[in-house]
């Protein structure tokens, strides 16, 4: 584990460095996707390539999963989930909030992951059962805070009938809680909740790409992460947080019927 962990780190840093050293002059390179507002750069596609090469090279019969390319049919046991950018928005407008995100999973369960930050130079490395880091910084969630006074971290999609059914769910959360945070990565909100930065977080509609590795980061941080209605983290909904405040936030979630609509 220790090894896919270090591979990884390796991967995600040299993947960061050359998004930093390009971003400049290449990151208004773009092409739209699934609506107008969702875009790809042409680094999304280099970050991408750069990261397949360098497991490949290692790690040749390993299957590997990418936003950009998507998946290969494969046996193996071994898939590594890739979003070479997420926050490609925050990429293309010069904040800061963008992340180079892998995490290796063994037969279904994610053992290692790594959020790069390369623009705040901020690592968030796991491994399964071991814990999380920031750096040499051990991650604990924050605890025992009541819905009422948590800061909840949340994400909208790119499609706007979609958005329009989270912005009414938002607009209901927003009265219950301490505030709303859209920081524009799903893997940084994932992290930053494992770093006590905010106390949860909840996306209808976020991928395994964008939540494998910070996924683990957050539970190995003592963190709660699932779906809706005891379902399973999935691409149909997201929701972390300690316990307590999981449960709580869920329950609200839940009343608000947040899956209605496109
Ligand atoms: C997006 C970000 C954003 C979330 C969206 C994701 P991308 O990923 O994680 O925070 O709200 O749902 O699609 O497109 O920047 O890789
Ligand atoms: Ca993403
Ligand atoms: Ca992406």
């Amino acid at each position: 584990m220790t090894d896919f962990l270090r591979l990884a780190e390796d991967i995600a840093r040299e993947a960061g460095d050359m998004l930093l050293a390009k971003r400049p002059t290449m990151s208004r390179e773009i092409e739209t996707k699934s609506s107008p507002t969702d875009v790809v750069t042409t680094l999304d596609k280099a970050s991408e390539a750069l990261i397949r090469e360098r497991i490949l090279a290692a790690r040749p019969d390993d299957r590997i999963l990418g936003e950009e390319q998507g998946e290969a049919p494969g046996e193996g046991d071994v898939r590594w989930i890739v979003d070479p950018i997420d926050g490609t928005v925050n990429f293309l407008y010069g904040l800061p909030d963008w992340a180079v995100s892998i995490a290796v999973e063994v037969a279904g369960k994610v053992v290692a992951g790594v959020v790069n930050v390369p623009q705040r130079g901020e690592v968030y490395t796991a491994a399964l059962g071991e814990g999380s880091w920031l750096g040499a910084e051990r991650l604990r969630c924050n605890t025992g805070v009541p819905l009422s006074q948590a800061l909840v971290a949340t994400g909208f999609g790119y499609a706007k009938a979609r958005r329009e059914s989270q912005g009414e769910v938002v607009a209901k959360v927003l009265p219950r809680v301490r505030d709303i945070r859209r920081g524009g990565s799903c893997a940084i909100d994932i992290c930053s909740l494992a770093a006590g930065r905010v106390d949860a977080y909840y996306e209808r509609g976020v991928n395994q790409w964008d939540f494998a590795a910070a996924g683990l980061v957050a539970t190995e941080s003592g963190a709660r992460l699932g779906g809706l209605h005891g379902r399973p983290v999935s691409s149909e909904f997201a929701l972390c947080a300690a316990p307590g405040l999981f449960e709580e936030l869920h329950d609200l979630l839940a009343s608000l019927d947040p899956l209605r609509g496109a």
